[in-house]
C-alpha cells in the first residue's frame, strides 16, 4: 500500500528539480524547493517560464498558472523540507554531491517517508546504502521536459521496501500516462535491468518479479 502523499519536496531546482516540482503543483500538492541561495531565483524563473509557456500553449489559463505557482515554496533551508510525505534528490548527477545529501536528507526527513532519486545512472542500492533503512529509498526517474514526458520509470533496489515502491508510484501516476518499473543493478556495469509495468497480458514477468532481471541493460 502506498503511503499517503500530501506534500512533495525537491532537492534541487535545476531543469529536473523545477519541473517535477512543477508537475507536483499542478497535480494539486504543495511542493517545496531548496537549492542554494544563489540559484533559488533561477529555480523559480524556469517554473514561471515553463508555466508561461503552458498558458501560451492554452494548456492551462492565467488563474491555474497563479494557482500552480502558489504551491509552491522556494527555500534554502534544509529543514523545511523536514515534513515533506515524499522527498525527490534532483542534484546534479555527481555521486560526491548527492552522498552527502542523502545522508542529510536521512537525518532529516521523517522516518518512514520515502526518500526518491531522479538519477539517470546512480544505482539506487549505491544511494540507498548510504541511509539508515535503505527501504525507503527509490529511484523516481522523470525525463526532459518533465511537464511534457509523461514517461516516469520506478527505480527499485534488492531491498526497496514494497510500500516504498507504491508510494513512487503513486506520487508519479499524477504526472504519468506510463510508469515503467526497473530493478537498479547492484553492478555499475548493468545500470537497471527492466520489466514492464503493468506487465502486458500473458506475460510471464508481474510487477512483484523483479527477483530475476533480464541481462538488457538500457540508457535513458
Ligand atoms: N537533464 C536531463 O535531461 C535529465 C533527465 C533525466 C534525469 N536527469 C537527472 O536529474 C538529476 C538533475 O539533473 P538536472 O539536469 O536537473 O541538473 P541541473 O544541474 O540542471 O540542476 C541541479 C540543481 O541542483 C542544485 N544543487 C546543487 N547542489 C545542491 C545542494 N547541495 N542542495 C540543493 N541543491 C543543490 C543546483 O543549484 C541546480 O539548481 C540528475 O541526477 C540527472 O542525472 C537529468
Amino acid at each position: 500500500m502506498p503511503r499517503e502523499i500530501n506534500s512533495v519536496a525537491v532537492a534541487g531546482g535545476g531543469l529536473m528539480g523545477a519541473g517535477i516540482a512543477e508537475v507536483s503543483a499542478v497535480a494539486g500538492m504543495p511542493v517545496v524547493v531548496r537549492d542554494l541561495p544563489q540559484f533559488l531565483d533561477a529555480a523559480r524563473a524556469r517554473v514561471e517560464k515553463s508555466l508561461a509557456g503552458a498558458v501560451k500553449r492554452g494548456k492551462i489559463d492565467q488563474a491555474k498558472r497563479d494557482e500552480v505557482l502558489a504551491r509552491i515554496t522556494f527555500t534554502p533551508d534544509p529543514k523545511d523540507v523536514a515534513s515533506a510525505a515524499i522527498m525527490i534528490e534532483a542534484l546534479p548527477e555527481i555521486l560526491d554531491l548527492k552522498v552527502p545529501l542523502i545522508k542529510e536528507l536521512d537525518e532529516l526527513v521523517s522516518s518512514g517517508n520515502m526518500i526518491g532519486t531522479n538519477t539517470s545512472s546512480i544505482p539506487i542500492a549505491e544511494l540507498a546504502g548510504q541511509v539508515q533503512h535503505p527501504g525507503r529509498v527509490a529511484g523516481v526517474h522523470f525525463f526532459s521536459p518533465v511537464p511534457v514526458m509523461k514517461l516516469v520509470e520506478i527505480v527499485i533496489a534488492l531491498d526497496t521496501d514494497p510500500e516504498t515502491a507504491d508510494t513512487a508510484f503513486a506520487f508519479a501516476a499524477p504526472s504519468a500516462t506510463r510508469c515503467t518499473r526497473s530493478l537498479s543493478a547492484r553492478s555499475t556495469r548493468c545500470r537497471r535491468c527492466s520489466c514492464r509495468w503493468p506487465p502486458r497480458a500473458g506475460s510471464a514477468r508481474s510487477p512483484d518479479d523483479v527477483s530475476t532481471p533480464t541481462t538488457s541493460s538500457r540508457a535513458s
